[in-house]
């Protein structure tokens, strides 16, 4: 536990051997579960607390203080943050667990949390503990509809959970404003937020305005330097898209693969950014951050029986998920027999409402008129983005 004003601890832990999050997100370099305890002169509270995986250290972390926390504040319900609550719960029998309405709901359906041990707050509603005040501020959709952050009043504290976070181990409390802590929290805003922009968008204006003296968020460092990662949100969250076309191919005998660099080259020329990718040996976290700021996007794509190879549905399956700033999308591609080499694609993208430019499918090894045709893709493209 390390104090980083007096009265406020940090009571996080790191869990640097963790290799991806939520079965989906590759980790390169572990996580960390913050926590925190605020003390006033009368009352103590946890604000978000751990995930179970590390149920004895915490508890052993909280006992040590000798203190009862007598609320514990929980801005979101996922279990990274909750998983110890019961025991929590059970080893302290007065302390009652503040949150929105709908995490009390996702407490009780998640981890069986009673409803007499919780007690749901409203936007602006506060807590007194002593000298202290934490004020609940309602934040739905970051990344869940239960989430509100926490101001801890007269400190100008912010208290965010995941809005703001990184998956980000090579800080021990406080931001080391690296280009590395950059990186990890452009990836964690990619992979969690990106779905919920416009949300992300709106907080930070509500954020600026109270011009908190730091931000201690559940993942990652803390800032004592808020600009840092407000700074990064708002060109993340821009409207603004780059000419940059992410051309993500998978290609069985090399012909995908040749129409994806020809498509690349040709964009290039055309002074367009270019991230061409193997989908075999894609990053996930990373094409989420080429996405950030892309126009668009291409798919190159062997035909497997009757449709495009499911590492591309996949892909456009998780793009669709991930609501990047695209406004256009095409596929390219290369079959034997036969088969719809589009059609799956396009239904996955249900959600973004892309502009679909002209497919390019060539029959087996790609002839000069299919290389015409890319090019006529590239022109068009460049005019538009
Ligand atoms: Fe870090 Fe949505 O939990």
């Amino acid at each position: 536990m390390k104090e980083i004003l007096p009265g406020v601890f940090y009571c996080g832990l790191h869990d640097k051997d963790r290799k991806v999050f939520d079965q989906l997100v590759p980790l390169p370099q572990g996580t960390t579960y913050n926590s925190y305890m605020v003390r006033g002169s009368q009352k103590c509270a946890l604000i978000d607390t751990m995930y179970v995986k590390f149920r004895s250290e915490y508890l052993d972390m909280i006992s040590s203080t000798g203190i009862a926390p007598d609320y514990i504040i929980s801005n979101h319900a996922e279990p990274d943050h909750t998983g110890v609550i019961p025991a929590l719960l059970k080893q302290y029998p007065k302390t009652l667990v503040y949150c929105s309405a709908k995490c009390a709901e996702n407490l009780k359906n998640m981890l069986h949390v009673p409803a007499d041990r919780l007690k749901i707050v409203s936007d602006g509603e506060e807590l007194d503990l002593g000298g202290r005040t934490l004020r609940f501020i309602s934040a739905p959709w970051v990344h869940w509809p239960d989430t509100m952050f926490t101001h801890l009043v007269e400190d100008n504290l912010l208290f965010t959970c995941d809005y703001f976070g990184a998956h980000y181990t090579h800080a021990a409390v406080m931001a080391d404003y690296t280009p590395e802590l950059a990186e990890a929290a452009k990836r964690y805003y990619a992979e969690i937020m990106m779905p919920f922009r416009s949300f992300c968008a709106k907080y930070l204006e509500k954020v600026r305005a109270l011009n908190p003296k730091m931000i201690l968020p559940s993942h990652g460092p803390v800032y004592d330097k808020p600009e840092f990662i407000m700074n990064l949100y708002a060109d993340w969250t821009s409207t603004e898209v780059a000419r940059k076309v992410i051309i993500a191919y998978v290609s069985m005998y090399d012909n995908s693969k040749i129409m994806a660099e020809y498509l690349q080259n040709a964009l290039s020329a055309r002074g367009m950014e270019v991230v061409c990718a193997d989908i075999m040996t894609l990053d996930e976290g990373e094409m989420a951050m080429e996405l950030i700021d892309a126009a668009g996007l291409v798919f190159g794509t062997s035909m497997v029986l009757t449709g495009p190879h499911p590492k591309s549905v996949y892909l456009a399956y998780l793009i669709n998920l991930l609501r990047p700033k695209l406004k256009f999308y095409s596929v390219i591609g290369s079959f034997g027999w036969g088969g719809n080499l589009t059609a799956p694609i396009d239904a996955m993208f249900s959600t973004l409402k892309l502009k679909k430019f002209e497919p390019v499918i060539a029959k087996g090894k790609p002839l000069p008129a299919d290389f015409a045709k890319l090019d006529a893709l590239a022109e068009a493209i460049s005019a538009t983005a």
